[in-house]
């Protein structure tokens, strides 16, 4: 009589493509409880782990917003009735796609339990509009990796273009959060409209190695294109401690290392669990000797 979905976390940008590259993390990730009712309409009845953050409000919650968007679309909102339970394990506003999680796991409970009249292909720009709602933005470089898993390149937005990518079996992330609130809006509002070209010219050159080296497997060539000139140097600003996170990284053996979607969580790319692990551990400790409390995760990519 009900359906759980779990919907990942995700790791937007993938350092070097802003807005077009993305991976799914194996953990953490939101959960949705939805349950059919008799009477039409969608209700939240239930948010756990937003430390209240998140509005009650169907019209107002994105993800409840997003579950009558879709049932308007499908002409069966005087039809279906569901209740929603939001259990988020991740934190909120903290570059780890907390909100596409959790619309991702909205829209495909519903979807699921009208019988899957949209496949996967058709559900995503119904996520990009949940993301457009939670931060006046309609990226799907974090919704996309959500709902197919593994890493998504999104060509071209407009039309929606999404080109699955080969995933090397040894990418292990090492993901940390430093408790400091950064919300995608503001972090957006802060980067440059304009790049200069020649900059530009390093940046597309990475992503096309980073594409080049997925495919080969070639974790050289990954490590040399997960750098990012465009967008860190801005971003960097307001996440504390980044450049010294970023050394001990490196030092520990990273493949790369880089802000998470909009921060303020960071990513080291690495191919060993263990060496992950530790430079979660040291990343922890460093943050703490600045009293910057933070959380870390180790996922296979
Ligand atoms: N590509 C988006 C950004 C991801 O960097 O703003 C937000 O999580």
């Amino acid at each position: 009589d009900h359906i759980h979905v779990f919907a990942p976390a995700t790791v937007a940008n993938m350092i070097c493509g802003f807005d077009i590259l993305g991976f799914a993390l194996e953990e953490p990730g939101d959960e949705v409880i939805m349950r059919k009712t008799s009477v039409p309409g969608v209700v939240i009845t239930k948010i756990t782990g937003d430390d209240g953050r998140l509005p009650m409000d169907a019209d107002k919650n994105t993800v409840s917003a997003c579950v009558q968007f879709l049932l308007q679309h499908l002409e069966l909102e005087d039809r279906v009735g569901v209740e929603i339970e939001l259990h988020k394990h991740m934190p909120i506003g903290s570059g780890l796609g907390s909100s596409a999680a959790s619309t991702v796991a909205g829209l495909f409970a519903i979807n699921k339990m009208l019988g899957d009249p949209l496949s996967k292909e058709e559900l995503l720009p119904f996520c990009v509009e949940g993301e457009r709602l939670a931060c006046g933005h309609g990226h799907a470089d974090n919704v996309a990796p959500s709902l197919f898993g593994g890493i998504t390149l999104i060509r071209g937005h407009d039309p929606l273009d999404l080109i699955p990518l080969p995933v090397p079996e040894e990418l292990v992330a090492a993901v940390v959060f430093p408790q400091v609130d950064v919300p995608t809006r503001d972090a957006r509002q802060l980067i440059k409209e304009k790049v200069l070209l020649k900059d530009a010219v390093i940046q597309w050159g990475n992503i096309a190695g980073l594409v080049a080296g997925l495919f080969k497997n070639d974790y050289d060539l990954i490590s040399r294109s997960m750098q990012d000139v465009l967008i860190e140097p801005t971003r960097a600003i307001l996440i504390p401690q980044f450049y010294e996170m970023k050394q001990i990284a490196l030092e520990n053996g990273a493949l790369s290392f880089g802000i998470s979607g909009s921060g303020p969580s960071v990513v080291a790319i690495t191919r060993d669990k263990a060496m992950a692990k530790q430079i979660v551990e040291q990343i922890k400790a460093h943050l703490a000797e600045s009293e910057i409390e933070s959380y870390g995760y180790v996922s296979g990519v």
